[in-house]
């Protein structure tokens, strides 16, 4: 019989991965938290309604990506493919509108899309996002831009760029429209297929198509920048001025417009060249009339969301550069010589895990250096050797696995010394 295989799309994170995942997790939270963003889980399903009101009809996510299905009791329900409506649902459903504002949560969580799997992009990804509710200003868009661009720093990534635009609001959107509507009708030639059929429905795509020609035509088109109305202009204004007040570098660029229909004024990605074709690590931007959409009271908000596995491909490769696993070394592990020490050597590791110390023994009767091979290979931070003469004396032989250095330290002296 054949093995059976995981759906196409999707990855299993192995034992020796999770590493980066979790740091990067723990990462996620401390940036939150320390700037007031509180979690919140919302459910992996819901009405489909949601996603076709609040992701916009048009997009490519509801048009070809969802996974949706009818549930026993006849409701159609999709499986989320993406944060940000769900979150608002959240917000109206709870009234959080009635709390002090702005409201600010964090996720991390799997996402749904039904996409053509390659590198870097999956049928099941996992996000972390935040959203910052019922304020709207820029100073806010700056704050949400910072937190993405800190989590990837306190990583040690670097080579990343951030790209910035405004897409203005119901007010300016259609007089932009209308212009590119108008220029691109007399290049449809030019165009391709999805563009042609988008010009209608979302003429503002055609500026962030991947396909050569469109790429080549959209730098000629006229910028956004020049169609917003005034109190866009000046928001777009705000944000430019806060993110040089937190010291961020940004690019300003026209092209990006977003696959999302909910989004009003700012837009944003960031990008790293290392990932090939699907470079944007994370994007966001503003949402001033999503709340609504969904039926709700009109609360201005912005956030962002980014794809876990992208963030850990690059960091990855940053680690294979730096050997970012030998700094990352965690824990003890302790070899042992014959059985006695080896009864010594589980009380030991009962204490050290009981103080928060992750701590391993060998259950396979390894020799000596296997067991080291075998610690060295698990990124173990401090090995602990304890052999016939180390138990006569009552220590055992601590050696740092990544200077090398070794010390003798007593039985009753070790927990304390490796906390
Ligand atoms: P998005 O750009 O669709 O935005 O997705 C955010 C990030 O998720 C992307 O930048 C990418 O890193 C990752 N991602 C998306 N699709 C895939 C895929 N198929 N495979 C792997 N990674 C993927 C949103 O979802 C918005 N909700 C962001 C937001 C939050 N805007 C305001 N608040």
């Amino acid at each position: 019989m054949a093995i059976i295989r995981a759906p196409r799309g999707t990855i299993d994170v192995f034992p020796e991965e999770p590493k980066i995942w979790i740091q990067l997790e723990q990462t996620v939270r401390s940036v939150c938290h320390s700037a007031g963003y509180t979690e919140i889980r919302t459910p992996i399903f819901e009405h489909t309604e949601l996603f076709t009101r609040g992701v916009g009809e048009s997009t490519d996510i509801v048009e070809k990506e969802m996974y949706t299905f009818r549930d026993k009791g006849d409701r159609s329900i999709t499986l989320r493919p993406e944060g940000t409506a769900p979150v608002v649902r959240a917000y109206l459903e709870h009234k959080m509108w009635a709390a002090p504002q702005p409201v600010k949560v964090y996720y991390i969580g799997p996402m749904f899309r039904y996409e053509r799997p390659q590198m870097g992009r999956l049928r099941q990804h996992t996000q972390f996002g935040v959203e910052a509710l019922g304020s709207s200003s820029p100073a806010l868009d700056a704050e949400v831009i910072s937190l993405l661009i800190s989590v990837y720093q306190s990583m040690g990534l670097e080579e990343f760029t951030v790209r910035l635009n405004s897409i203005g609001c119901p007010e300016c959107r259609p007089r932009y429209k209308e212009t590119l509507v108008k220029l691109l009708s007399k290049h449809l030639d030019e165009l391709c297929i999805d563009c042609k059929s988008r010009l209608e429905r979302n003429p503002l795509r055609v500026l962030d198509c991947k396909n050569e020609r469109c790429a080549v035509f959209a730098k000629k088109l006229p910028p956004f920048f020049d169609y917003l109305c005034g109190d866009c202009k000046e928001h777009f204004k705000g944000v430019t001025t806060y993110l040089e007040a937190l010291r961020l570098s940004y690019e300003l660029d026209p092209t990006i417009v977003r696959g999302l229909d909910y989004y009003t004024k700012t837009v944003f990605e960031v990008m790293h060249s290392g990932l090939g074709a699907q470079n944007v690590l994370g994007g966001g931007g503003r949402y001033d009339g999503l709340a609504e959409e969904l039926g709700g009271v009109p609360t201005p908000a912005v956030g962002f969301a980014a794809g876990i596995e992208r963030a850990v491909q690059v960091l990855q490769n940053l680690a294979n550069d730096k050997s970012y696993e030998n700094n990352g070394r965690t824990g003890v592990f302790i070899i042992t010589i014959g059985d006695e020490a080896r009864l010594k050597a589980i009380h030991l590791t009962h204490l050290l895990r009981k103080h928060g110390v992750p701590a391993d023994i060998d259950y396979l009767g390894r020799s000596l250096r296997a067991q080291m091979k075998y610690a060295d290979k698990q990124g173990i931070q401090t090995v602990a050797i304890i052999g016939e003469d180390e138990l006569k004396g009552g220590y055992a032989v601590v050696r740092d696995m990544v200077t090398g250095e070794q010390t003798q330290i007593e039985f009753d002296n070790l927990v304390e010394a490796l906390r």
